[in-house]
């Protein structure tokens, strides 16, 4: 009997489910009380006096072996099909080795907004899908004025417009108008153009917006605040110039340049061979749109600058094609592991 005994350990330990079914025949066969294993409890009147207790107690071993392998069993099933509640690995823990990398235009987008966020301006955010009025109207671009053709609306309905935005600067409106003065605000965003796809162009790109408007603010503020930008974003020995420009938004304009780092300054196909890149646009927000968003602009005035994620990094990480920013090489996006 005690052969028979250690045959039915060995059953036990070798047995395997693949299904339900399979666990309801070990349960009838090893647990159940028609099982194999009382069924031995009845051969104890056949063991001789001085081995019953030694049986009895291989017996009740083989009862518990054939316990635990229920519940392995069970647990095991139920990995199998994703039922488990009990997992036996922590999901909340960080990977050793995170696997991908940080986008560069995610990177530049993160960059901006600390040195931004330093000086005192925080976050905010708009819709990508907008109207007439807060994408033109409000920013004083009249009906029927060229400067609207130069943004290459992508339109998504006429009469009423309703536009993918051209630019971040719609959130300035949403902002001034909900908000009011003070505002001191970055709004990074995609943004789109009816552009060919090219190396230096795309009809999907980033911009980061910024707006001040308060009591007293001047160009002497915008120029220290894209001083200070410029600065921290490219390195202290960074030139800046500004050159005048035009926007329907902001009076006057400028343009702001910082000398081309990559040829340093002898010309090259980046700078267009004028040792100048540009980086952003700029101005003192114009009076009408402060009217339109109902501030008074007498007692209020502002700046604002716009800038493109994507010419920022390709400035700041040398890369000459911008179509590779949305192309997903492998060998592209793994070059950025360690960036910021
Ligand atoms: N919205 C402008 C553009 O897309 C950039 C800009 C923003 C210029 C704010 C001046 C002030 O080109």
């Amino acid at each position: 009997m005690f052969g028979k005994v250690k045959e039915i350990v060995e059953e036990i330990k070798a047995s395997s489910v693949n299904t339900k079914e399979d666990l309801e025949k070990y349960r009838l066969k090893f647990i159940s009380k028609k099982g194999v294993i009382p069924s031995l409890f009845q051969h104890l009147k056949d063991i001789p006096d001085n081995k019953k207790k030694e049986f009895g107690q291989a017996v009740n071993e083989v009862k518990q072996i054939a316990q635990e392998k229920f519940k392995s069993l069970v647990e095991q099933l139920e990995k199998a099909s994703g039922t488990s509640e009990t997992l036996d690995f922590d999901l909340t823990l960080p990977a050793e080795d995170p696997i991908g990398s940080i986008h560069p235009i995610s990177a530049t987008r993160n960059n901006i907004i600390d040195v931004f966020k330093r000086i005192g301006f925080n976050v905010a955010d708009g819709p990508e899908i907008e109207d007439d009025w807060h994408n033109f109207t409000a920013l004083n671009f009249p009906p029927d004025h060229p400067a609207r053709e130069m943004q290459d609306t992508f339109f998504i309905r006429k009469n009423p417009d309703i536009v993918l935005r051209t630019h971040t600067s719609n959130v300035q409106i949403r902002l001034m108008g909900k908000q009011g003065p003070p505002i001191r605000s970055i709004m990074p965003g995609r943004v789109f153009r009816n552009e060919a796809i090219s190396a230096r162009a795309h009809c999907i790109f980033h911009q980061v917006e910024g707006l001040f408007v308060d009591e007293n603010v001047s160009f002497k503020d915008l120029k220290a605040t894209l001083y200070y930008f410029a600065k921290e974003m490219f390195g202290k020995e960074t030139k800046i110039r500004f050159r005048p420009s035009y926007f329907p938004f902001t009076e006057p304009s400028a343009e702001i340049d910082i000398n081309c780092f990559i040829c340093g300054g002898e010309g090259c196909n980046i700078c267009k061979y004028t040792g100048w890149v540009e980086i952003a646009g700029s101005g003192m927000v114009d009076p009408n749109v402060l009217e339109s968003c109902n501030i008074d602009s007498e007692k209020y005035t502002g700046f604002a600058f716009g800038m493109g994620i994507e010419r920022i990094a390709m400035l700041k990480y040398e890369i000459k094609d911008l179509r590779l920013f949305t192309e997903n090489d492998i060998r592209f996006l793994s070059q950025f592991k360690t960036v910021p």
